[in-house]
């Protein structure tokens, strides 16, 4: 019967993984009745023929907001495809629609500019591939217009994360408006923002807050009888029958309520999790160790992404103690701290801060809760000092993994600390 193949394993509880991968647009979006007619009136206008609205997404994180809009999306394309089947050549409709990804396009730890926007744009239109940079501005938005203008009907945008857009303004004021200004003759453009930043509404020109934000839609964070009843739904089809029971559905239900503000991509997550989990160690039905074991392995990836989403100085840091960590030098000092961190900055080819503009980062990563200090006092004498080492919830292997993952020069670099502390006038004896 089954293979002997190492990669086999005894159980099988997955049947279509493909069903948790971010790209799986579901068939329904459940829990979302009064979220989804709103979008859905918003989107009428294009149904008919009318002028596009435009429309501003905004909740939490997992909270369905990419996943409503490729679901009705494919929805309204599909229904006017049929439409325009019952009809003659005079009353077809042309509705083209694509979807940018702002975070895809803006490095890790900036934002992308309306320039970038618009190659991606253009690039999404055409077939042979501009590059992203090189071009002047006008040449890029000319190219834009006229990829738009040859499409023609209604071509609806998507700026997903659209926070990620910086200095936005050229972009979003102008597309809405193209047809007003000139820039195109008959497409008509509707322009959608998502967004799970809060402040990124209030901080628009008013300009573009009163365009973008002529349809506001808010989706609300999911209770946990609500995410139970979405993964229960995705296990259904992503499952084998009789994999699991409803305990281990209101785990992680309730675990990502806990942790995760309501996040239904954090729910789905565990859900997978546990499964390959309870796969690899011959489980069957999933266990609720299974989704415990789920869970740390996800905290775990979590805090090596937020290391990673840091400025390289605060990774330098967090590289410095870890190493004087491994090195059962901690809980260290500030001194000791700069002595490692310096050669680590200058390895990386930075030039290092001062001890005093070190100390700033280092408060703000105790404060962030990647470092946990200690207040010190030894008396008139010694005075009053911090030290510092990694907080409970960070290990040495996650900052190695996280240096890895960076691309820091400094992963491959050997410090002999000794040296260098005795070198900083800071050795033991
Ligand atoms: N109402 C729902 N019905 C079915 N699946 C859902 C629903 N809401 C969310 N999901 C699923 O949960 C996951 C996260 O949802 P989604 O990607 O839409 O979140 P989001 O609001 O766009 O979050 P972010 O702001 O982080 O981009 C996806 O796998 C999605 O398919
Ligand atoms: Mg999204």
């Amino acid at each position: 019967m089954g293979s002997n193949s190492i990669f086999e394993d005894d159980v099988e509880i997955i049947r279509d993984a493909d069903l948790f991968t971010e790209e799986h647009t579901p068939e329904k979006i459940l829990c979302r009745d009064d979220v989804m007619q709103d979008y859905v009136n918003a989107l009428k206008p294009v149904y008919k023929g009318r002028p596009p609205r435009n429309a501003f997404l905004y909740g939490d994180t997992g909270v369905g907001k990419t996943a409503a809009t490729k679901y009705l999306l494919r929805e309204l394309e599909g229904d006017i495809r049929e439409r325009n089947a019952d009809r003659g050549p005079d009353e077809q409709r042309t509705f083209t629609h694509v979807r940018i990804n702002c975070q895809n396009i803006a490095p890790s730890d900036g934002t992308a500019s309306s320039y970038q926007v618009a190659i991606a744009l253009v690039n999404e239109f055409r077939d042979d591939q501009i590059a992203s940079t090189g071009y002047a501005s006008r040449e890029v938005y000319s190219m834009l217009y006229e990829e738009l203008d040859e499409i023609g009907g209604t071509v609806l945008i998507v700026l997903d994360e659209v926070d990620r857009v910086g200095e936005s303004d050229t972009l979003l004021y102008d597309l809405p408006r193209a047809r007003d200004i000139g820039y195109v003759e008959d497409t008509r453009i509707g322009l959608i923002g998502i967004s799970n930043d809060y402040t990124f509404r209030s901080n628009l020109s008013p300009k573009v807050r009163d365009t973008l934000c002529e349809t506001e839609i808010k989706f609300p964070a999911y209770s946990a009888d609500e995410l139970e009843e979405i993964i229960a739904a995705r296990a259904n089809n992503a499952l084998h029958d009789e994999t699991y029971d409803k305990e281990v559905l209101s785990l992680c239900a309730a675990l990502a309520m806990r942790n995760s503000s309501g996040s239904a991509r954090r729910a789905m997550d565990l859900l997978k999790q546990a499964a390959e989990h309870a796969e690899n160690v011959g489980n069957m039905p999933i266990k609720p160790s299974d989704v415990y074991a789920a869970k740390e392995e996800l905290d775990y990836g979590d805090m090596v992404e937020s290391i990673i989403d840091q400025d390289q100085h605060k990774q330098l840091i967090i590289d410095a103690v870890a190493r004087l960590e491994t090195d059962g030098r901690t809980p260290v000092r500030t001194k000791a701290i700069h002595a490692i961190y310096e050669q680590l900055a200058s390895a990386a080819g930075d030039d290092p801060l001062s001890q005093r503009g070190m100390y700033n980062h280092l408060t703000r990563l105790d404060m962030l809760g990647f470092l946990q200090s200690f207040q010190n006092n030894e008396g008139l004498r010694g005075g009053q000092y911090n030290t510092y080492e990694l907080s409970e919830a960070l290990t040495v292997r996650q900052v190695e993994d996280a240096i890895d993952s960076s691309e820091l020069p400094t992963a491959d670099v050997e410090l002999d600390l000794d040296s260098i502390l005795v070198r900083a006038g800071l050795s033991e004896d």
